[in-house]
């Protein structure tokens, strides 16, 4: 069986790499000519741990290639799968025009029998587009509109850890509908995912509505458990209560687990974001209403500014002549993905609110750049005061506050001496709980973390900055602050 990948963005890469090296021959197809071209020089567009390498060694291999032309690389693949983007329409159902548009492109080129493969998350009855939109195209040609069978098979990768989550599946979901060519691609779907149903079968078959919604099943799950704890949160930190505490108390509640509980300041993300709001807007559609996935949606939008608002409570509105660090700007580690990442919303009211900003992100700075010229469109002028930080410990010099917003490995154990020594005011903001609260309040960091116990916090007394002080001039910590024991 030969495979064809169009759309090779984060899920499209991953699939197309994993299935080469699964001793397939594949071929990738993207209409972005620069992707392209870079990916046919060994070089990969995204960060994915592990990416690179595999789709070198398959390439130098000669199993895996990529393309701009859809004629041949429509020809080439038994199995054509779909893994373009389906972003968020303005009123935030899924804009289909991508997957639509690869349809068309299916059954303009499509000779034999081909097995179309949905793996972009698709709101329920898009297969049904699909398909007409392909019979559409091979009427036109004249030819028989049945040479092919669409299903559905959604994509569960985690972007830091895609290439093991493909490899490793919890489970894969197949949707076939009945039909003329029901036993065919239920067998070209069991032998492709062969290898990983070895020892004991993870494919989960279904008919395709159910696939199509399972996959925002998941992502709402999934989403809900992150906005309930994050609302958990709040409430602890008004009742002097220890979030992480109550997440290691419900998490080893069989029925509840452990993973998705970690309180922050809110998810970001290519998925869950838009899958919520696609889900709520199919659920209109319908005439009914997805009321936990709406708030879940809600609860998020308000918790990727926390660490604003504290600081505000701290310092005031007027943020003119502070300096604010920022660790990590990618939605989450392992990704330089911006996609609605929280420090999109932060960066852009710490600018709007007058501060200067020192951001640092191990990888991400680069896409962070593009995302905020984008964001800052129609107020550019702000961005002067946004600068990229060489390394965490030079975001610090003469800051403010610091606010964690990623959790990068390298960020887990900093040296707090030399952090309180670089910045004007040792007040952390850490949006996803990393550290310690007892171990800061020993050092003589004010941490506020996001539901961690509040009395342990020495706060600061913030004085005002004069207006237009040059912060590169108050080289003179301890007359900025004062510290309440
Ligand atoms: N990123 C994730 O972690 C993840 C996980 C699971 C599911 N998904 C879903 O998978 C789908 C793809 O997501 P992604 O993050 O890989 O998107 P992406 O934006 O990274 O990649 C999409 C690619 O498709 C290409 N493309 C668009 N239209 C095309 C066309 N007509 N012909 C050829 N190429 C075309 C784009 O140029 C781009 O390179 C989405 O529906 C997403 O919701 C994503």
């Amino acid at each position: 069986m030969r495979i064809t990948v169009v759309g090779s963005g984060y899920v499209g890469l991953v699939t197309g790499a994993c299935l080469s090296d699964l001793g397939f021959k594949v071929v990738c197809l993207d209409k972005d000519e620069d992707k392209i071209r870079a990916l046919q020089e060994g070089e990969v567009p995204i960060f994915e741990p592990g990416l690179k390498e595999l789709l070198n060694r398959n390439r130098a291999d000669g199993r895996i290639r990529f393309t701009t032309d859809a004629c041949e690389a429509i020809e080439h693949g038994d199995v054509v799968f779909i893994a373009v983007g389906t972003p968020a329409s303005e009123d935030g159902s899924a804009d289909l025009g991508h997957v639509l548009s690869v349809a068309s492109t299916i059954g303009r080129y499509l000779k034999g029998f081909k097995l179309v493969v949905n793996k972009s998350t698709v709101p329920v009855g898009t297969a049904d587009k699909v398909r007409a939109a392909i019979s559409h195209e091979l009427v036109h040609r004249g030819m028989s509109p049945d040479l092919f069978d669409v299903v559905s098979n959604p994509e569960f990768l985690k972007e830091g850890a895609a290439i093991d989550d493909f490899m490793r599946p919890d489970r894969i979901v197949v949707g076939v509908d009945e039909g003329l060519h029901h036993a065919r691609s239920q067998r070209m779907m069991g032998d492709l995912y062969a290898s990983f149903n070895r020892h004991h079968s993870r494919t989960v078959w279904m008919d395709v509505r159910s696939a199509e919604l399972t996959k925002y099943a998941a992502n709402a799950m999934l989403a809900a458990r992150i906005s309930f704890m994050n609302e958990m949160a709040n409430l602890a930190d008004v009742l002097g209560a220890d979030v992480d505490h109550i997440r290691r108390g419900i998490g080893a509640d069989s029925r509840i687990g452990h993973s998705f509980l970690y309180a922050g300041c809110g998810y970001g993300g290519s998925c869950f974001p838009k899958d919520t709001q696609a889900l709520v807007s199919t659920a209109r559609a319908y005439g009914q209403t997805m009321s936990v996935v709406a708030a879940t949606e809600q609860v998020n939008e308000r918790q990727k500014l926390i660490l604003v608002d504290r600081l505000v409570q701290r310092m005031g509105g007027d943020l003119r002549g502070r300096k604010i660090a920022v660790w990590g700007l990618a939605f989450k580690p392992n990704t330089d993905d911006m996609r609605e990442a929280p420090s999109r919303m932060v960066i852009r009211q710490l600018l709007l609110r007058g501060a200067r900003v020192s951001a640092y992100d191990p990888v991400a700075s680069g896409e962070a750049m593009k995302a905020l010229r984008l964001d800052f469109a129609d107020d550019a002028e702000h961005l002067e005061r946004l600068g990229m930080a060489a390394g965490e410990m030079q975001a610090l010099q003469d800051a403010d506050a610091l606010l964690v917003l990623t959790e990068w490995k390298n960020f887990h154990n900093p040296d707090f001496e030399a952090m309180k020594a670089l910045m004007r005011c040792p007040f952390i903001l850490d949006g996803r709980n990393l550290y310690n609260p007892e171990a800061l309040a020993e050092c003589g960091i004010a941490y506020q973390g996001v539901g961690r116990r509040n009395d342990l916090v020495q706060w600061l007394k913030f004085e005002a900055v004069p207006e237009g002080l040059a912060h590169a001039l108050n080289d003179d910590h301890a007359s900025a602050v004062s510290v309440n024991a």
